[in-house]
Formats: structure tokens, sequence, C-alpha cells
């Protein structure tokens, strides 16, 4: 069927799941078909997908107004400008969430599944592409089924997939994944083929991923976090191998990994959601034995090197979906060390992953949430300083809360490494500032501690100025007048 014919099938008020994840394996005719057609047939639906869409599809479908209700994650900068007019509603999930609370008729009934394949079994079973997602489940649940098959996959992946379906609650049986290489499903999505509505044909690609090269102060963070590790081994609380690694989205976590080839540990693995550049780097070095993920998104020169040699690969990488990717059981059984950025952070360890000043949604919580919290050793990483200094990632209390103080453990920046391990929070606030925070901004932020210590209490704040960073940032795009008026009344109060 055409995409045209395909898209026509979607009506105004729909529940539609998508495949793709993290710009990867998204369909991409019926989406962009279902955008032209919006333009004279005006039509809202509520879009859920994996996590984020490449080939610019959030952006045609928001300038098509198609969106009421957009979930779990997004990255693109036209969507993100509707969610916070208010224009469309975003629902910013857990990624290990969404098809779990689908199951249990919580977000409503799915319609119809648009899902892009590499191939079709010959009793209808579906082959994935580069991500898994939540395809398996919008496949299982929705009414219909409409697939895009793309032509121009590689033959090798199929066998890379592993999907597997949890039992419906109370009575669930353990997911028996033990390690990163476990293998426990079908390499297809095993659906009835009677629900096949549609198989349009596609030859589109993913878009490439844009992480930005290790620059001096990625490749410090990564130097104090590798410092750390080592630190670990020796004090017998580590191995040599680590424990399974995963990295968050982004150019911080993809330098992170990168300086993982030049460490001294060997047969790392990994249980992460996204498979990016650094993971095959790492194969390719020998220091990682196995990677298993949801998607697998590289830029432009790495991509062609993988996929042209996926053979090389196959036995090595795995991709499930993004409820076992991400479970927070599994997390938990295999003692993960998650890495995860942050935009910022408080000076007690509360960590904001999504929101700029506390209003301004940025991305989305996405998998960090699964992982931070149940992982064996939850680290956040982010530079000290943000938009050439005028913003501090340290700051006396966080504008939204996405990862509590309950669920973080180290701290990175460019500057050192705060260990929250085992610390109260005034212990953690001394680290916190002392290590991790930009020196101009550390001042400040002493100022700040010893004013709110005088006060008194388990986690001391000065409430009044505790948002006064943000009020600034907001009103004068910058924090420093409020940092400077903070230091000067200090050194006052010492002089008298
Ligand atoms: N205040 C305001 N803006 C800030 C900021 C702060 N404290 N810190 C960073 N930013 C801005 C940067 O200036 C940059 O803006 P730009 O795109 O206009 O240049 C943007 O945030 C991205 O920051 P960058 O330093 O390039 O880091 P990144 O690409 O590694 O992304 C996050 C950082 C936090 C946005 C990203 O990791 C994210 O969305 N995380 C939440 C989801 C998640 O953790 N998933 C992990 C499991 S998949």
């Amino acid at each position: 069927m055409s995409a045209d014919e395909a898209a026509a099938m979607i009506d105004d008020g729909m529940v539609i799941g998508m495949s793709g994840f993290t710009r990867a394996g998204e369909a991409k005719e019926v989406p962009m078909a279902l955008a032209r057609r919006a333009k004279h047939d005006p039509l809202k639906i509520t879009l859920m997908t994996g996590a984020s869409l490449g080939n610019d599809i959030d952006k045609q479908l928001t300038e098509a107004n198609v969106l009421a209700r957009r979930m779990p994650f997004q990255v693109d900068t036209t969507l993100r400008r509707a969610i916070n007019s208010g224009e469309v509603m975003f629902i910013d999930q857990h990624l290990s969430e969404t098809v779990e609370l689908l199951r249990n008729k919580q977000l409503g009934k799915l319609d119809i599944a648009i899902i892009e394949a590499s191939a079709i079994t010959e009793d209808g079973g579906i082959v994935p592409t580069a991500s898994v997602g939540n395809s398996a489940s919008f496949a299982i649940l929705a009414d219909k089924v409409i697939v895009e098959l793309n032509l121009s996959t590689p033959e090798a992946l199929i066998g890379l997939h592993d999907i597997y379906i949890p039992q419906m609650r109370p009575r669930r049986e353990p997911i028996p994944i033990t390690a990163s290489d476990s293998r426990i499903g079908t390499p297809y999505i095993p659906i009835n083929p009677d629900k096949i509505a549609a198989i349009v044909l596609t030859e589109g690609q993913d878009s490439p991923s844009n992480v930005q090269q290790p620059n001096e102060d990625t490749q410090q963070i990564a130097r104090h976090l590798i410092r750390f590790f080592e630190k670990e081994v020796k004090a017998g609380r580590l191995s040599s191998s680590l424990l399974p690694l995963q990295a968050g989205i982004g150019t911080m976590a993809n330098a992170v990994m990168n300086g993982l080839i030049d460490s001294p540990f060997e047969n790392l693995t990994m249980y992460s959601e996204v498979l990016q550049d650094s993971t095959f780097n790492l194969l390719d070095s020998g220091k990682m034995v196995f990677a298993s993920g949801s998607s697998i998104t590289l830029s432009e020169k790495c991509g062609k090197h993988v996929w042209n040699n996926l053979d090389h690969y196959r036995d090595r990488i795995v991709l499930r979906p993004q409820e076992l990717s991400n479970h927070p059981g599994i997390v938990r059984r295999l003692g993960i060390i998650a890495i995860n950025t942050a935009l910022e952070a408080d000076i007690y360890g509360n960590v904001n992953s999504t929101h700029v000043n506390g209003t301004q949604m940025m991305n989305g919580i996405g998998g960090s949430g699964d992982f931070a919290r149940n992982g064996q050793l939850s680290v956040f990483i982010t530079k000290s300083t943000a938009k050439d200094g005028a913003l501090s990632s340290f700051v006396p209390f966080v504008s939204h809360v996405d990862h509590n103080e309950h669920d973080v453990d180290v701290l990175v920046s460019e500057h050192g490494l705060a260990d929250l391990r085992g610390l109260a929070p005034r212990e953690r606030a001394r680290v916190i500032i002392d290590n991790c925070a930009d020196p101009f901004y550390r001042t400040a932020l002493n100022a700040y501690f010893e004013e709110a210590c005088q006060r008194g209490g388990q986690t001391p704040h000065c409430l009044e100025k505790a948002l006064s960073w943000h009020q600034a940032a907001q009103q004068q795009g910058s924090m420093r007048s409020v940092a400077e008026a903070l230091i000067s009344a200090n050194s006052e109060k010492s002089s008298i």
C-alpha cells in the first residue's frame, strides 16, 4: 500500500504507537504522509514512540499541527518550542514504563502501531531495524499494525534482536536475564498476522547522530571517572572488568565512554539503551566484549563502517525492548554502573536533567531514572558551567528534581569528582562545592552554604535565596550578578 493510503487509516483522536528510539529505526514514510495529509485535512493524535525520532519527523508533525499529546521522550527543537508554549501536551516518562502502563490500560487503547521492519517472517513475525524500543508491545497491543518494510537494511540485522514480553502482573515470572549477553526471547516480534493492515515499502535511512567530538572538558570528566574506577578496583569494590556499563545520550556520555579505550580495564560489558559510536570504538579496541542495548545510533562515519560490517559485530551485540534494556529489576540484579548527564545539580546532590530554569523542557528524563535509582553506582556528569560561564551547573537548589539526593552516588565535572556515598547532606555539600563547582561560583556557593548552616537544619537552606540564581538566569541570562552579590556580602561580613 502507498504511505498516503496507510496514513488515511489514521483518524482524528487516535492513539498511535510508532517505532523509533534515539533517531534509530523510526517509521519514515507514513508519518510524513500524515503530516502532508494534515495540511488539508486537519487532525490531532496522541503519539507514543520508543524515544526520539530522526528525519525531522517530530518537526514535520508539529508544523502540521498533528500532535495533541506526545510521549515519552523527544529532542526536536520545533517540538520543544510547541511543548514549552503549551500547544503539545508532553508526558515525560521513565522509558521502561510506557508499555507497562499501556499493557495495564493506564494510557488508554492503542489504535494503530506503525513499525519499521527489516524483514517479515513466514508466519508474520516482524524483524525490527536499528531499534527495538517499544515496537514489540506496540505491535502486540494495537488494534492494527502498519509495517514499513525497509529494503535498504543489512541482512545481518536478522537474528540481532531479542524480543521478550513480560507476563501480566501479579503472577509475572522472573525475567531470566542474568548477564548482558543473555538471550531469552525470539529474534522477531511475534504478532497475529491478521492485524497487519498495511505494508509500506521504504528505503529511507536513519539520521546520523549529532554528538560532538570529545573536547578538553569532556576528556577531563572521563579522566576523573577513570581514576575513580581505578580506586574502586584497588579497594576491591570493582573488578578490572568493572560492572555492566550504561551511558546516557549526548556528547558528554559518549566522550566519557570513549575515554575507557585508554583505561586499564578489560573485558568490559555494556547493558545500556543506546549503542553509540563509543560502544563500537570499545568493541573495536578489544576493551569491550559485549554490548546490550535497545538501539544503535551512530555518526555518519561510524555508521558507514558498522552497517557495512554488521556481521563482524553480530555475536557481540543484542537489541532488546526498552522495557528490558532499562528494566529496574535487571539493572539492580546486574549491578550496573549508570553514567548519565545532568543539566544542573545542587549542593546536596539533587539532579535536574530536564528543565531549564525549572520550566523549559529540554528533552525528557529518558532512561536516566530507570538506571540511576537501581544501578550499583549512579554517576551524573556535567560541565561546571553552561552558556560560556553565564550559568553555573552547580546551584544552591535545583530548579526541578529528576533524580533526588537518594539516587545520586557520584557527581563529576571537569574540575573533579564528588563521591557522595555514605555522606550526610552537610558533608555532601562540602565535597560537591569543593570538587565540582567552577572556581568563581565555588566562592558564592560556599557563602550560601555557610549562611544556610548558621540557620540550621539537616539540609540547610536560605529559602528566600535558594532559587535566586535561577531568577537571575531567567531575567538577566546570567547567574553571575547574584553570585557576585553573595561573595561581596560574605566578604563584608568576614571583614566586620
Ligand atoms: N542550564 C541551561 N542550559 C544548560 C545547562 C544549564 N545548567 N547545562 C547545559 N545546558 C544546555 C547547553 O548549553 C546545551 O544547549 P545548546 O543545545 O543550546 O548548545 C544543551 O543544554 C545540551 O548540553 P550539552 O553540554 O551539549 O550536553 P549533552 O548533549 O550531553 O546533553 C542533556 C545534556 C542533560 C540535555 C542530555 O544528556 C539529556 O537530555 N539528558 C536527559 C535524558 C537522559 O539522561 N537520558 C539518559 C538515558 S538515555
